[in-house]
């Protein structure tokens, strides 16, 4: 295979607490992977995972937000990886339950949890989409289940505890990434027709 012919190489980091954001992060590999994209998806909560972003021709990272913010470990990866994760076509996924609130203030509060990563990291990725999490009432704790029922309870969301309600918007996460790997695939493209103009 030829340099030329070699997949693209794209890179899905993210950080899950229960297990939503590895389903959303999943769904998008399978998107990427659909538009010929060579994925590699990296948990970064697991010991020592610090993915180079050099490595890939595109970055997308997936967070899911806790107690008003998103999870420390992708902050700290993305503020250590922000000058490279600038450098190419870059996006970033914020997973919450507000997000599934359909509100002037549930939106504007996503866009501030999005904005503030931005600032925390010094990375400004070149796409954003909020995405509704999911309550996963049988993978909580006693009392991490009677904190989210009562927040369930106020936001008029499911107080089910007997089952996970999914609140996930599937085709609109899937069109994100199919935009992305567009992004990425033309950046490619461009960047591999330029390297074969200059030999
Ligand atoms: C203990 C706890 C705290 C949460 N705090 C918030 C919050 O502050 N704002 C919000 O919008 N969603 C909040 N959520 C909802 C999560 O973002 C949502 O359930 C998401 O799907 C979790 O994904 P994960 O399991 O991959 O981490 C919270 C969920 C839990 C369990």
């Amino acid at each position: 295979m030829t340099a030329s012919m070699s997949p693209t190489r794209v890179l899905v980091a993210y950080a899950s607490k229960h297990g939503h954001t590895r389903l959303v992060a999943e769904r998008i590999g399978a998107v990427l992977r659909e538009h010929r994209l060579g994925v590699e998806l990296r948990d970064l909560g697991e010991r020592g995972a610090d993915p180079w972003p050099p490595d890939f021709a595109g970055v997308l990272v997936a967070a899911s937000v806790h107690a008003g913010h998103h999870q420390k470990c992708v902050v700290s990866w993305a503020h250590g990886h922000a000058t490279t994760l600038g450098l190419r076509p870059s996006a970033f996924v914020s997973i919450s339950l507000t997000a599934a609130d359909d509100t002037d203030e549930a939106r504007s509060t996503t866009r501030r949890l999005i904005d503030e990563l931005a600032d925390e990291t010094g990375w400004t990725p070149d796409a954003s989409l909020a995405v509704a999490g999911a309550l996963q009432y049988r993978e909580y704790d006693l009392p991490t289940r009677v904190l989210m029922r009562l927040i369930a309870r106020q936001h008029g969301g499911s107080t089910d505890t007997s089952d996970d309600v999914v609140y996930t918007d599937w085709p609109a996460l899937e069109q994100f990434a199919t935009d992305f790997a567009d992004e990425v695939t033309a950046q490619t493209r461009a960047r591999r027709a330029r390297e074969e103009a200059s030999r």
